[in-house]
C-alpha cells in the first residue's frame, strides 16, 4: 500500500546535497538538485554503497564506493541507460519533504 513519510525538511538539504533517510523499511537518498528534490533507493545496486554520501554534480551523483552514477531525477545509470535505479516521488508539503513510498 502507498505510503507517504516525511523524511526532512527542505533546510535539511541544501541545493547540491543529499542525505540519507529511513523511510518506512527503506533507506531512501533524498538529494537537492537546483532546489528541486529527488529520491533514489539509497543502496547502490553495484555493491550497497550509501549513494546519499555521493558527490552530487548537477543532478549526477556519483556513489562513493567505485564511481557508478546515476542521474537523480530518474534513477538512470550515466553510462547503461537500459540500467534503472529505483526512485521515488517527491514532495513538498510547506517546509516538509515528503517521500511517496509504494
Ligand atoms: S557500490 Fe556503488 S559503485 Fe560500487
Amino acid at each position: 500500500m502507498p505510503q507517504s513519510v516525511r523524511v526532512a525538511t527542505v533546510g535539511e538539504i541544501p541545493p547540491g546535497t543529499g542525505k540519507e533517510v529511513v523511510a518506512g523499511d527503506a533507506i531512501v537518498a533524498v538529494f537537492n538538485c537546483d532546489g528541486q528534490f529527488h529520491a533514489l533507493d539509497g543502496i547502490c545496486p553495484h555493491s550497497g554503497g550509501p549513494l546519499a554520501e555521493g558527490q552530487l554534480t548537477g543532478c549526477t551523483v556519483t556513489c562513493p564506493w567505485h564511481g557508478w552514477q546515476f542521474d537523480v531525477r530518474t534513477g538512470v545509470n550515466c553510462l547503461n541507460p537500459r540500467m534503472q535505479h529505483t526512485n521515488y516521488p517527491v514532495r513538498v508539503d510547506g517546509t516538509d519533504i515528503i517521500v511517496e513510498l509504494p
